[in-house]
């Protein structure tokens, strides 16, 4: 314990940036990141664009720099996400440099996506570590598109999308992490940058050994840098700290004491994430399958949820759709999700599948319904239903409210949801095991921690 403190005490002064991308499910896992790395002695800033920025007075214990992005009004409002980045990475290196320039900085973190931070720590010689915040399979995946391009299997083509990729087992065509924002030609370059790790010393991973083995053993051959599995950073973050909000959002939690008058485990759970979007149709299929299934739900209806038209709340669906709300639903724009989630009355987890929500329903045992939108998403779908087998398969594209209705009541009441909510409170179980002391990734932050003091 001593050591530990003179450890703590020493390492006080020694300064890290960490420097996230600009969208939730990139800023919360490095604000995770900064709260361990505090809690272990080091000082944080974190560097963030003026895009997307985080709330300071959520973190008090860390100090902040906004990066002057100078994005235009048309930039910032594009939802060509891809070519924002893109942009993002040639106009923040400079103002980058000259912050780190005038520190005394041990080492940069950053996000994969924000490759311009090693460009600007590399001169200064100040070593960085990169974050992955998505899985281990989605980033080997990522990394073989080029050459599923040059042997023309992308563009995918319809006929082949159920095959398998032989080198990605089990992924399917269809399963490749394919962004839908702007030109392949961009989405591609943005890959092989963020996928170059230059003169980065090592890699982070937020995923688990018990979830990822396979993937993380294929990557540790790719790559010759020591190779960290930190997840889920939600829980190895200190007791009370990972509670703290991370959200760009203002969480509504009226939620929290309505779901404390719901049974328990009879609350589905909908969130489609922070970037994902629907159109009116789908709203409408999903609001009526939801009503047909009986059960009682909590749903996330963001501001810009549907393509083309702002929330107007239920003046847009029907009255017969109120009344149910009224009965059994609450309809928020954001919620407490890692509050929801560990609630007892939600018994399950209709999602995107985007990485932070999949780690997070695992780590509280919620089976899910898996409806991936893009990217990243359709790899983390696929280690659900079968991998891990804790997720039902909903179709992928547009559902109508018959099978929206049978996949809430099978995940509900039905006994392959029953099968998948034992598959994952044994997949929560490993999780915990892997955070206590003698876990794999207890260790691994512990290796961390003395690879930072090395370095
Ligand atoms: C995006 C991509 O879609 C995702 O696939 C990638 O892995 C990370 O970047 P996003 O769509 O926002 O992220 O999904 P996700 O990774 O699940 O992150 C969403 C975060 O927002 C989660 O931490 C979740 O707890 C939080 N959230 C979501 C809320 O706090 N409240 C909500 O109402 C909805």
């Amino acid at each position: 314990r001593k050591r530990e403190m003179e450890g703590v005490e020493q390492r006080k002064h020694r300064r890290l940036v960490l420097v996230p991308g600009p969208f939730q499910g990139h800023l919360t896992p490095m604000l995770q990141l900064g709260t361990i790395l505090h809690s272990r002695g080091f000082s944080i800033t974190i560097a963030h664009t003026k895009f997307n920025h985080p709330h300071p007075s959520s973190h008090p214990d860390f100090h902040f720099l906004c990066i002057e992005d100078r994005l235009s009004k048309d930039e910032v409002q594009s939802r060509d996400l891809v070519s924002l980045v893109l942009t993002l990475n040639t106009k923040c290196e400079q103002p980058l440099r000259e912050f780190l320039a005038q520190d005394r900085i041990a080492c940069v973190f950053y996000d994969a996506l924000m490759y311009f931070s090693e460009s600007a720590a590399r001169p200064l010689k100040i070593p960085s570590v990169i974050l992955h915040t998505n899985s281990a399979a989605s980033s080997l995946a990522r990394s073989f598109l080029h050459q599923l391009k040059a042997l023309g299997f992308i563009p995918l083509q319809e006929s082949m999308l159920q095959d398998p990729v032989p080198q990605l087992q089990p992924l399917r065509f269809k399963d490749l992490p394919i962004s839908h924002f702007g030109r392949l030609e961009d989405h591609l370059q943005l890959i092989s940058l963020a996928g170059d790790i230059r003169t980065s010393s090592a890699l982070v991973w937020n995923t688990l050994e018990c979830l990822e083995e396979s993937p993380l053993a294929q990557l540790r051959e790719d790559y010759r840098v020591p190779i960290f599995s930190l997840g889920p950073l939600n829980k190895l973050a200190p007791a009370g700290s990972s509670s703290s909000s991370t959200g760009l959002l203002e969480e509504d939690n009226a939620c929290i004491s309505w779901l404390d008058k719901q049974c328990r485990n009879s609350v589905i759970y909908i969130s489609l994430g922070s970037i994902a979007s629907i159109d009116d149709r789908q709203l409408m299929e999903m609001a009526w399958g939801l009503a047909n299934s009986g059960q009682p739900f909590l749903w996330v209806v963001r501001p810009n949820l549907v393509r083309g038209s702002e929330w107007s709340g239920f003046e847009s669906l029907s009255k017969g759709f109120k009344e149910i709300v009224e009965e059994r639903g609450c309809i928020v724009k954001w919620a407490p999700q890692r509050r929801v989630l560990s609630h007892g009355s939600v018994g399950g987890f209709w999602s995107h599948c985007g990485w932070n929500s999949t780690l997070e329903s695992i780590c509280e045992g919620v089976p899910m319904i898996r409806q991936p939108c893009f990217g990243d998403q359709r790899v983390n779908a696929r280690y659900l239903t079968s991998v891990w087998k804790v997720g039902y398969e909903l179709g992928d594209g547009e559902n109508d409210r018959r099978s929206v209705e049978k996949a809430i009541r099978e995940l509900m009441v039905g006994t392959q949801g029953e099968e998948m909510r034992q598959r994952m409170s044994k997949l929560k179980d490993k999780v915990e095991v892997s955070i206590q002391e003698g876990g794999s990734s207890y260790g691994s932050l512990e290796r961390l921690i003395e690879f930072l003091q090395s370095i």
